[in-house]
């Protein structure tokens, strides 16, 4: 079997954190024998600069033969401005998602006990964290048509998105959290806006639907304004969220300050066969980009999914978190997460220390 994995590392602060995180990769690949070939390729604003559109051919042609895609961010103000919206680099990251049906988004958001200190709410609060957020990632607002910006007989504009989503869209995202739960705490939350909006009573119902195939889990439902306050009032009420495209992209953001920073927070984005891209969950940093202080931690432990959820190599997946742990462990820290009496570190000297540790 084929083991290919494209690396992208994007823009901003993307080639600087997956520098590390492929180090990490690297070193597994050879010391627990994966046979993985590394090649790399450009997207967002790399991609737009070398060849004018944010997914080149040739990069979608390679992801599409991946069977794992590592990517690090896209986007910067340089790109901001681009008239043409399909040029955005945002659009290469969404490209990739919708071309390869990467449609299951799972985002764990899990506080290391050294973090307790890190995050800026209370240890008690957040200690022993450990919640997986199931986002849908292809389908909902961002994807709905019709779209756009247009100009009304009275001379206003109006900008306009659809939300939908279909049922079968719904069910296998259903599936995915209703799976995840069985094999951890067999509690799932579904987040949505069934007070208002129709296609989230759409939602609530199919998922209500799954329940009896999954009689062990406890399906609870949340709106997703309450869910927004539960999460930083009481976040170990949680085990599975599964939610939609848009509010698991903000939930998700919040989730991380739980986990001490956002530098902390790892994905996988997986099609039905378990073929993924795998990425950190926040952007390029533009404000630290080139400044070599970025967290690499998020996309190291991107890769520890990587290799758990696509490959299957849950021991070397395991060595990375504990090197993770291990670095934490002896008081390392980049300056997202540093709190007193710990040693601040830049991006490349907390990758090396997790290449030491593994
Ligand atoms: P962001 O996540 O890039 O940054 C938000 C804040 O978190 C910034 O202060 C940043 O310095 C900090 N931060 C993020 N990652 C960090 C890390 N690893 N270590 C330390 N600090 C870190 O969000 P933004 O500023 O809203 O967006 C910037 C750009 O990134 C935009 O162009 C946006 O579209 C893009 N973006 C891309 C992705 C992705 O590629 N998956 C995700 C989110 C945003
Ligand atoms: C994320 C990002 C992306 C999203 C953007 C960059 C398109 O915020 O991966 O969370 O909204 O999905
Ligand atoms: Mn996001």
């Amino acid at each position: 079997m084929s083991k290919k994995v494209l690396v992208l590392p994007g823009d901003g602060i993307g080639p600087e954190i997956v520098a590390e995180a492929v180090k990490v990769l690297n070193k597994v690949n050879e010391s627990f024998s994966l046979g993985l070939e590394l090649e790399e390729g450009l997207v967002g604003g790399a991609g737009y600069d070398a060849a004018g559109t944010p997914l080149p051919a040739e990069t979608l042609e390679k992801a599409l033969a991946a069977d794992a895609i590592l990517l690090g961010a896209v986007g910067g103000p340089k790109w901001d401005k681009l008239e043409d919206r399909a040029l955005r680099p945002e659009q290469g990251l969404l490209g990739i998602r919708k071309n390869l049906e990467l449609f299951g988004n799972l985002r764990p958001a899990i506080l290391y006990p050294q973090l307790a200190e890190a995050s800026t709410l209370k240890a008690e609060v957040v200690s022993g964290l450990d919640i997986l957020i199931v986002r849908e990632l292809t389908g909902g607002i961002y994807f709905g048509k019709p779209r756009g910006i247009r100009t009304l007989e009275n001379g206003d504009r109006e900008g306009y998105n659809t939300y939908v989503y279909n049922e079968t869209e719904i069910r296998r995202i259903g599936r995915v959290a209703f799976e995840s739960a069985m094999k951890r705490n067999k509690k799932l939350c579904s987040v949505d806006k069934a007070n208002v909006l129709e296609v989230t009573v759409l939602w609530r119902e199919i998922m209500e639907e799954l329940a009896p195939e999954y009689p062990e889990v406890e399906l609870s439902h949340m709106y997703v304004d309450n869910a927004a306050m539960q999460l930083v009032r009481a976040p170990k009420q949680f085990d599975v969220i599964v939610t939609g495209n848009m509010f698991g992209d903000i939930l998700s953001d919040a989730a991380a300050m739980l986990t001490g920073s956002i530098g902390m927070l790892p994905s996988a984005s997986l099609d039905k066969n378990n073929k993924g891209m795998y990425e950190p969950c926040h952007g390029s940093a533009p404000d630290i980009a080139g400044k070599g202080i970025a967290n690499p931690l998020a996309t190291i432990l991107s890769v520890a999914m990587m290799l758990r959820y696509t490959f299957g190599e849950g021991a070397a997946a395991d060595a990375i978190e504990a090197a993770v742990s291990k670095v934490l462990d002896q008081g390392l820290r980049t300056g997202d997460i540093y709190s007193e009496g710990m040693t601040r570190v830049g991006t490349a000297e907390m990758g090396d220390a997790v290449l030491a540790a593994l």
